[in-house]
């Protein structure tokens, strides 16, 4: 079959289209042929070799995150999915590989893809849809009547985040450029700050929650719009030794995490508010829960540009950019 590798960690290397051995199944696992796969910071990530320490992947490897597509195949023991199923994914780590003709996913980080969208839009779903969920449903538990600040309300997770937040009930602030105030407020958002314009610390205070996803001055400063009690969840780092010890990372690496947070953490103890670092995981379950949302009408995937699977580096680099409003997707089949 077709796919995107990587021979080795490379800044800004190119992937390059290579012919490789169809996915091996195993008993729990569905055959999935791709018909488009979002494209996310994190394959840029993998690829620059940021996250080696822990997530170190053997070459060659196939990048790619999020999948909508048609399960071709089913391992004896899969009894969720059956051939034909249309599904939607985002692959555990490990396991990856969207960014190819076919992947061999374990049936528990698959669920059905929700009924009256494309496939590419479906594909723009999984990654950024489990990170806003496991931040706002399980870290944060939010409630309604809460607060929540998001950053980058136009980016992947941004655009996903506002409308979850709005469906339990919060009141949303975020954060964007003025080319993209109209999306925002068109998904839901309350409080819109030109970042360029305006210090959104001196505009929220009080708030239950932030969804952190910029850099680390963002972060300081987030932490002091929180009411005390307040949660803190980041998805750009530093990550803490809770997350270290929830990977089973060895010794070492606890250690660097408790370094490199111990700035963020000792500041937040000194506010009383909490902080934690989230790398989201594939959940087939929670993913189910998304396409109820999605079949509802609660929630609306947001694209911005559709790239030829031929045009995947294209894609990337578009990604980098870090001007993209919602998701960018391959068009595979
Ligand atoms: N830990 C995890 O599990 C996890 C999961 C998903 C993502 N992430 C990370 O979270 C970050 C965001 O991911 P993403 O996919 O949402 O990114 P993205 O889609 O590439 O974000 C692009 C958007 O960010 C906006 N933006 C750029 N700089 C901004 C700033 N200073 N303030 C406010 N908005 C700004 C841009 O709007 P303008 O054009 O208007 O500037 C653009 O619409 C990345 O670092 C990613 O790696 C982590």
């Amino acid at each position: 079959m077709k796919a995107f590798t990587i021979a080795h960690y490379s800044k800004k290397g190119k992937l390059q289209l290579s012919e490789v051995a169809a996915p091996i199944l195993q008993d729990n696992d569905v055959l999935v042929q791709v018909y488009a796969t979002g494209v996310n910071l994190l394959d840029s990530k993998i690829r620059n070799g940021e996250f080696r320490l822990i997530l170190p992947y053997k070459f060659p490897l196939i990048l790619g995150h999020d999948v909508a597509g048609v399960v071709v195949k089913a391992g004896s023991k899969v009894r969720q999915f059956k051939v034909g199923d249309e599904v939607y994914s985002r692959p555990a780590d490990h396991r990856v590989g969207t960014f190819a003709e076919f992947i061999a996913i374990n049936e528990n980080d698959v669920a059905l893809k929700p009924k009256d969208i494309s496939m590419e839009d479906a594909a723009s779903i999984p990654l950024v849809g489990l990170t806003a969920w496991q931040a706002l449903v399980e870290k944060a538990n939010l409630k309604k009547g809460q607060k929540v600040f998001i950053q980058a309300g136009s980016g992947g997770v941004g655009t996903f985040a506002i409308q979850l937040a709005k469906h339990l009930g919060a009141t949303v602030a975020t954060t964007t450029s003025s080319a993209n105030t109209a999306l925002v407020k068109s998904l839901g958002a309350d409080i819109v700050i030109d970042y360029k314009e305006q210090q959104f610390e001196t505009i929220l205070k009080d708030y239950d929650v932030v969804l952190n996803s910029q850099d680390s001055k963002t972060l300081e400063k987030s932490l002091s719009i929180l009411k005390p009690g307040g949660k803190l969840i980041s998805i750009s780092g530093p990550p803490d030794p809770d997350f270290a010890t929830a990977i089973g990372a060895p010794w070492y690496v606890r250690f660097i995490f408790k370094i490199l947070s111990a700035g963020v953490r000792n500041k937040a103890k000194r506010l009383n508010v909490n902080f934690s670092f989230l790398f989201m995981r594939a959940e087939g379950k929670q993913l189910g829960e998304i396409t109820t949302l999605i079949n509802a009408g609660i929630i609306r995937p947001v694209i911005d540009k559709v790239f030829p699977f031929k045009e995947t580096n294209e894609a990337m680099a578009y990604v980098e950019s870090g001007r993209a409003k919602g998701k960018v997707v391959v068009k595979v089949k």
